[in-house]
């Protein structure tokens, strides 16, 4: 895929291919920037572009290298620092205030904002680049994309790399996509330090695992920062933690002093997305003028990397990439397989009575969901007649299945596609004049959306109902039983869901 028009929302759809593209460009503008060269990066000079800059939440770096960034580019700039005095104060949705930016002919949007899939969301929403500078706990991909930059400058590779990781690994949503990004190179090798309350998410070290990335989780400091190239430290984020008990127990627990930094190797470099917490520093004032520390440097880059971001997304550079890109996934709309209908007698040893005239037999289902069924079908507010029982499979007497009969009643393909996400492999059975007359297969179904009552398992994800943002949750299929927010990225069985 091209970068014009292109939106950047996370970092798992970024290519190796076209991060050292971006990186590369960088590099130019940088140094352009440096030479105060226009030529090179005033690039939208008398084009009429304007990005709205949408922060909810606090921003120092962020929203100012984009906003200077976008103003050497040559694009205006507008929008709000913060909450107050706008009228999401009010109660307004993401979606309504992504109306009127739309509306007043804004040619991008970057944001920040609480929620979870809030950027991707916006992505899908709206039909203009999105720079997602910050999605709750989610991603912060152009952090990524500078931090990147930054370890390619300090250390001359992103191949054959230790990398170092501490602080906060729960909440941390830099730390999350620097690790998806370094997945992409060779040979990385991932070092985590953490209180043990703010371990890396086992969904991050799942997909480490299934990408072969090797990773240690260390016990002690400076073993991890004597293992480490760089080491990338962040804040406690007292902030999206549910109670201070949290914080308190963890907030002290990787501190770096001038000790820690003495012992590294030479060539080490300390990096940190900042803010440093002043009350309770991650890195001690001491350790913040050790020549190691290169967080400086790296928040600086956060200029010409945004530059050409813009600039890609406006169509003013790079149209001459002809790299590897992730095409759009495909994704198949069918979740069932027909079965061939072979007429027999209708066995009894099941002791339910079967149906005479016309419904619905789900069979085969995973023992423990009927129940969850009925409740979601709505069977009993309904008054539907029905029989539901666990029964030995015929065909090993040591195996049990669950059914469920429903008289006078035909599924809707979104019910089915229901049944398809909790019960795969569970078969339906359409009754006609007390006999089979059409029998399906399901399967768990590649996309999961449109269902009224699903519900992602992640609280700070945007289509949870208690932020009243109106976004039906949708998932993607990750295994056998397993599925992916398609907005936060949260992984979770199918059962969870209901
Ligand atoms: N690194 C970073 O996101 O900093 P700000 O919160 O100041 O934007």
């Amino acid at each position: 895929m091209a970068f014009r028009n292109r939106s950047f929302t996370d970092i798992h759809s970024l290519t190796r291919e076209e991060i050292e593209f971006i990186l590369d460009k960088t590099a130019i503008i940088k140094a352009a920037l440096l030479k105060k060269d226009r030529s090179i990066y005033r690039l939208a000079d008398g084009m009429d572009l304007m990005a709205a800059s949408l922060f909810y939440e606090n921003s120092t770096r962020t929203r100012s290298s984009f906003e200077i960034a976008a103003k050497k580019l040559g694009v205006e700039v507008t929008g709000f620092s913060g909450i107050e005095g706008t009228s999401v104060k009010k109660g307004e949705s993401l979606q309504h205030t992504l109306d009127m930016f739309r509306a007043y002919l804004c040619d991008a949007v970057i944001m920040r904002h609480p929620l979870d899939g809030a950027a991707r969301f916006a992505a899908d929403y709206l039909d203009i680049p999105i720079f997602n500078g910050g999605d709750g706990k989610n991603e912060h991909p152009t952090q990524t994309l500078l931090d990147l930059f930054t370890i390619r400058e300090h250390l001359g590779r992103l191949d054959g790399i230790d990398i170092g990781m501490g602080g906060d690994l729960k909440y941390g949503r830099t730390v999350h996509s620097l690790a998806i990004a370094l997945s992409k190179f060779s040979n990385v090798r991932l070092h985590f330090f953490s209180h043990p309350l703010l371990k890396m998410p086992q969904g991050v070290l799942d997909f480490l695992q299934q990408n072969n990335v090797d990773y240690v989780e260390h016990d002690s400091l400076y073993g991890t920062l004597g293992a480490s190239d760089i080491f990338y430290q962040t804040r406690v984020q007292r902030e999206r933690m549910p109670d201070d008990e949290e914080y308190q127990k963890a907030k002290d627990a990787c501190r770096i002093t001038a000790a820690h930094l003495s012992a590294a190797k030479e060539t080490f470099g300390l990096m940190h997305p900042l803010p440093i917490n002043k009350e309770y520093p991650e890195v001690t004032p001491d350790a913040d003028a050790s020549p190691k520390t290169i967080y400086r440097q790296q928040a600086g880059n956060g200029l010409p990397l945004r530059l050409v971001l813009l600039a890609l997304s406006f169509g003013l550079m790079g149209t001459e990439f002809r790299g590897k890109s992730n095409g759009v996934e495909q994704r198949s709309p069918s979740f069932y397989t027909d079965l061939l209908v072979v007429k027999k007698e209708q066995k009894t040893e099941q002791n339910l009575k079967p149906i005479q005239g016309s419904g619905t037999v789900i069979d085969h289902l995973v023992p423990g969901t009927a129940r969850k069924l009925m409740d979601l079908l709505k069977v009993e507010e309904r008054c539907d007649i029905y029989r539901g029982g666990t029964v030995r499979r015929r065909s090993n007497r040591d195996e049990l299945k669950a059914m469920l009969m429903i008289e006078n009643r035909r599924l809707t393909d979104d019910e089915l596609r229901m049944v398809a996400a909790i019960s795969p492999k569970s078969r339906i059975n359409t009754i006609t004049n007390g006999e089979v007359s059409r029998k399906i297969e399901l399967h768990m179904p590649d996309i999961i959306e449109g269902i009224p009552y699903l519900m992602c398992t992640n609280t700070g994800c945007i289509t949870r109902p208690e932020h009243h943002e109106h976004v039906t949750a949708k998932f993607i299929r990750a295994g056998e039983s397993l599925l992916r927010c398609y907005y936060c990225n949260a992984m979770m069985g199918a059962r969870e869901l209901f």
